[in-house]
């Protein structure tokens, strides 16, 4: 007798269509108990084989139904399977976003020519290998003089130098244009020093104008309006302490009142002390004699001092070294962000 339950329960319970194929076989095929008991129809009288038949061949249908049903589930399920085990990996590892900085110096720098520009000044050029000429005598200092020694210059084996100041672009653009001229240059100097305010090499803003009757006040009224721009304040006091560069007479260095405060400059009238921030004077009549201008006829100032230093009192930082240590979460504390970019339209710095 054929047990319909049964086998209608193994074809569901079957778990791959080759054991589903197998039931197939095991009933419908050339030896199957399904085909074997339509083949002992013959056998039977002509009424047992009416019903009989009848019966086995609705079995027959219902097995197959559930045969066709579970094997597209089956199959599905198999395909599925397939695809998951053969699926290639075509994404890329997600790349870390690092974000950009702005490098404390290279701001500064951009502050500093918005600032300038607004004035009036072009910004020159020179090559950092000079020679003698160019970093000492043409700005009145002469071999022998003392004031050579004021800065540890780096010699090259034939004679040339690093420069030592960023001064020698005075001269370079005095010989090139001659006066009147009002420029401003920033660039790499380079003198043998090494502690946390000093490096080998560092940068310097230098500024030259030079016209008929540019006077000392003029110098004056250019750097006060100057550092009130940069450190964006007007309570700023200055004051210009007599000093002395071979290349300018009178000299002076600018101090600004401030105070000191865990670490933090505090610019203002309420200041404890004055702070030395650039050195300046009106041109040297041997310097404008050296390119060839007549000093009884044009007359002007020049100034230069640190970018580094500069920078580190605006923005509170510590050690000159790290601006050249390449490291990142330095600049990521120090840095700007990379579209901030500083004009004097909508402030220089963003806080
Ligand atoms: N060259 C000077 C230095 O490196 C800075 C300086 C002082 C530049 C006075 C000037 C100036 O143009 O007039 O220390």
């Amino acid at each position: 007798m054929i047990d319909k339950a049964k086998i209608i329960n193994d074809i569901q319970n079957a778990t791959t269509t080759q054991e589903l194929e197998n039931i197939k076989v095991a009933i419908l095929g050339k030896n199957g108990i399904l085909t074997s008991a339509l083949k002992d129809l013959s056998k039977l009288s002509p009424e047992e084989k009416k019903t009989t038949g009848a019966a086995l061949n609705n079995i027959k249908e219902e097995i197959l139904t559930t045969l066709e049903n579970k094997k597209s589930t089956l199959e599905l399920a198999e395909i599925n399977a397939k695809l998951l085990n053969d699926k290639i990996d075509i994404t890329l590892n997600k790349q870390e976003n690092h974000k950009g900085y702005i490098h404390p110096l290279t701001k500064v720098k951009e502050e500093l020519i918005q600032i300038f520009a607004s004035m009036g000044f072009k910004m020159a050029s020179g090559p950092d290998i000079e020679d003698d000429f160019h970093n000492f005598t043409a700005l009145n200092t002469p071999e022998g003089h003392p004031a050579r020694s004021m800065q540890d210059t780096f010699f090259l084996p034939n004679g040339n130098l690093l420069r030592s100041q960023t001064s020698t672009v005075q001269i370079r653009e005095m010989e090139r244009v001659g006066a009147p001229v009002k420029i401003i240059t920033m660039g790499r100097v380079y003198r043998s020093d090494w502690d946390a305010t000093h490096t080998p090499m560092f940068h310097q803003i230098e500024g030259l104008y030079i016209d008929k009757g540019i006077t000392m006040a003029h110098l004056k009224g250019c750097l006060i309006d100057f550092l009130k721009a940069f450190f964006e304040t007007d309570d700023i006091p200055t004051q210009f302490r007599p000093h002395f560069f071979p290349f300018t007479e009178p000299s002076a260095e600018m101090d600004i009142r401030c105070t000191f405060a865990n670490g933090e400059l505090k610019i203002g009238s309420n200041g404890t002390r004055w702070l030395e921030i650039l050195g300046c004077g009106m041109v040297h009549p041997n310097v404008l004699k050296s390119v060839g201008i007549n000093p009884e006829v044009y007359q002007g100032f020049a100034f230069g001092t640190g970018i580094e230093r500069i920078a580190m009192l605006k923005y509170g930082i510590p050690d000159a070294r790290k601006f050249y240590e390449t490291d990142t979460r330095w600049l990521s504390h120090y840095g700007f962000v990379s579209d901030d970019f500083p004009s004097i339209a909508t402030g220089l710095s963003r806080k």
